[in-house]
Formats: structure tokens, sequence, C-alpha cells
């Protein structure tokens, strides 16, 4: 089961190199399991005891799975479709010294610059064309390696191990030509979608990580692989959905664009999308606004996004004893200022699914004098006031070009969620929380 689970998280990482590229590698998946797409534009006329999904933007999913009897409430989790990486700009390409050509890029979220160095890397995205007034997306990936970013020799940089300073201007703008008459990139890029270069009129393509994920370590606990923020939590929370038994709770699959760079976009978490689909749901299934407020206050939210395992070279940056390793199981994410949403209560339902399907729990809180990251979960609250927790793989190397996780833990995850979506929560009347 694990080598088959292994496998199918490195297909589902190569066919999702852009997040449109996720969604799609998503939608299909869920098409294959009976979901229907929703259009967004057309009144909605939800049946009970189907699966639906609706898709914002090319990059943003959010699936239902409605129960055949009375909602109790939403059981939900949310991940992220984007990763750190460098957007070409709109004039996508530059001659440099007089010889080559070159991308023209700019950072997109905050990666660590150095590992995308001196890799083969790809384009993938999408292109918008027109034809009769009207425009329409192709997914575009250019399967092949075509640029680099290639270092500066040590011999023209002595003290290049000693700390670099890169600018984003200069230093990694990729090579892709040699020879400044070679095919433009938007040639390229239509090509792969199949379309005509004169047609396009707008783009959103992305650089990708062309290196293949791979199983490595002494007994294959280690996983390599570009995006695995946030992949890795997409796959596994997708494969819960999917392998789960029906429910009383309207079972929510989240996987949100743009957390890369804060959310705060009409795909985002921060946007008003999450609560619009709900709404929207409830109200075609034929409840009110007083149903949806009930179903509220029955509803838990799982945050999945990664967490930093303890560094082998680097114990000291994290704190002693809320800290995880790899393939020591779910990481639930801890903050006091809230920039992640556990709390006792979160906490501890999470932990009642972990421990009904088996899983080890590990904890996460950054040491006191760090300030880290922060997550989904916060953002979705403001709009969507549920119980959540935020949870996390652990993994080596966040915001690479290639992180590494634990095998283990992918099942771990998978288990739980699916765990998770098989059940309903309930608020009691005297204030406590019940799995059913
Ligand atoms: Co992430």
């Amino acid at each position: 089961m694990q080598q088959t689970l292994n496998r199918r998280m490195l297909e589902f990482i190569s066919a999702s190199p852009s997040p449109f590229h996720t969604v799609y590698t998503v939608s299909a998946l869920l098409q294959h399991a009976g979901f229907t797409p929703l259009p967004r534009g057309s009144a909605w006329n939800l049946e009970k005891g189907k699966g639906y999904y609706l898709t914002i933007n090319d990059s943003t999913l959010i699936a239902l799975r409605i129960p055949s009897g009375t909602p109790e409430g939403f059981v939900m989790s949310a991940s992220h479709s984007d990763s750190p990486t460098f957007k070409l700009k709109e004039c996508p390409q530059h001659t440099a010294a007089g010889h080559y050509l070159q991308l023209s890029v700019e950072r997109y979220g905050g990666m660590l610059m150095a590992p995308w160095f001196d890799r083969p890397l790809g384009v993938a995205g999408r292109v918008l064309t027109e034809q009769d007034g009207c425009i329409t997306s192709h997914l575009v990936h250019i399967d092949q390696d075509l640029a680099v970013i290639p270092s500066v020799a040590i011999h023209m940089n002595r003290t290049a191990n000693d700390g670099f300073k890169y600018n984003a201007a200069v230093d990694t703008q990729p090579l892709y030509a040699v020879g400044t008459d070679s095919p433009s990139l938007l040639s390229l890029a239509a090509q792969a979608a199949h379309v005509e270069e004169e047609d396009i009129l707008g783009h959103d393509l992305y650089l990708t990580c062309r290196s293949r994920g791979t199983v490595a370590g002494a007994s294959h606990e280690l996983m390599i692989a570009p995006r695995l923020d946030d992949l890795a939590c997409a796959f596994s929370c997708l494969q819960g959905f999917l392998n789960a038994a029906p429910s009383d709770a309207i079972a929510v699959y989240c996987l949100f664009d743009n957390e890369e760079v804060g959310s705060e976009t009409k795909q985002g978490a921060a946007s008003t999308l999450l609560r619009d689909t709900l709404r929207r749901a409830v109200f075609s299934l034929g409840y009110g606004e007083e149903d949806f407020q009930r179903f509220l206050a029955s509803s838990f939210l799982v945050s999945a996004d990664n967490a930093h395992a303890r560094h082998p070279n680097h114990p000291e940056l994290c704190d002693s004893e809320n800290t995880p390793y790899l393939n020591g199981g779910i990481v639930i994410k801890y903050n006091a200022n809230q920039r992640y949403t556990t709390d006792g209560i979160s906490a501890a339902l999470m932990r009642s699914i972990c421990l009904m399907a088996n899983v080890p729990v590990q904890t996460f809180a950054n040491r006191s004098d760090m300030t880290g990251g922060s997550t989904l979960g916060s953002i979705a609250n403001t709009t969507v006031p549920v119980q959540t927790v935020d949870i996390g793989l652990a993994q080596l190397a966040m915001h690479s070009a290639c992180e590494t996780m634990g095998t283990t833990d992918l099942r771990y995850l998978v288990q739980a969620m699916t765990t998770l979506y098989s059940k309903s929560l309930h608020l009691r009347s005297d204030g406590s929380w019940c799995w059913r």
C-alpha cells in the first residue's frame, strides 16, 4: 500500500506543475469518482447523496459531498494549489549579453533562491486566446528541459560559499536559448497549447522545477520532490475525501490558490469564496440562513499545510519539545498569536480523530523568539467561523525547489482524513462536542 501511495503521490506532483494543472488533475480525479462540475454562472440544483465541485479561476477548487439525510454541518479540509516559484512577465523574454535569450521572471512567493540554480527548468501555466469575441483558457506545459539559472563559477566569485545575496533582477533570470534568433517563448507556449501564437491575448506562466520526485533513504523512508508544500496535503486530503464512508456531514474539500502570496485574491482563502459556496449549496438544498448558521456551529475545518521538521544539522532552530520529526505522524501546529488556529477544543477534536484512525500526532510551535509562517486556517476563519485545527506533514527545506518529507507520514494523513471525512460533528446543548 505504501509503495502504491508513494507512486501515486509522485504522479500527482508531476501532473501538477502549476496551480492550473493541480486543479485540472484534482478535477479529473473527482469526475472519475462521479462528482459533477458546478457551473458558477448558472443556477444550482444540488441533490442529496451526490458529489459536486466548483473551480474558480481554474486555480482554486471546492468539492462537496452531500449526505443523503439531513446534514449535521460541514466537515472540511483546506490545502493550497500554489508553491513558491518564478512567474514570467508579460513580455516574457529579453536578450542578454548580446548573445543569449533569457526569460524575464519575477518571484512568486517566498522561495529559497539558491536551490533554483543549475537545475533543468520548464514552463507551465495557461494562455488565453480570443476567437469571435470569446476568450478561452488553455493549459500550457512546455514539457521539456527548457531553461537554467546558471551559477557564477567559484573562480569568478571566490566568496560564494560564504553566503551570497541574490538580486532577483540580475541573478535569477533563466537562460533559455543561445543565439537571439531562437523560437520565442510564446511560440513554444502556443505550440504546447495547440493554439496560434498571434491569438494569445494573455498568459499566466510559471517556471517549474523539472526534477523528478523520488523515494530515497536507507529504508525508502524519504520522499524528495518539488512542491511537497502543499501538494502532499492536497493529495492526502483528497484521498481521504474520496475513500471516506458516507457521513451525516456535508464533506468539503478545498484547494486554494495564492496561499504563498497572502491569500487576499478572488480565488484565495481570504475571499468570501468558501462562505459563498457553502451558503449557495445549503440554499440550493432547500435550507435557509438559520440552517446555515446551525450547520456552522457543528462544523470542523482542517487547515492542512506542511510543517517544519526538526533539521538534522540545525536542531537549535526548533522549540525543544514542540518539534516534529519525519515519519512521526501528523503535526498539529500551535501559535499563541493565532497565526495557527488550533486551540484546546480543535486540538482535542483532531487528536480524537487521529486516535480513531490509529495515527500518531506530533506538535509544532515556533521557538519563542521566532515568528514563523502562517497559513489558510486563520484566514478562512474570518469569513467561515468554525472549529479549526492547523495541521501538516513534517518536512525539511520548505520553499526550496525540492523538498523532503517522510513517506509514512503520507499514509498517516490519508488514514486520518479518511476517518475525519467519515464523521460528522455534533455540538450538543450541554456544550460538548461529539464525533458521530
Ligand atoms: Co504551504
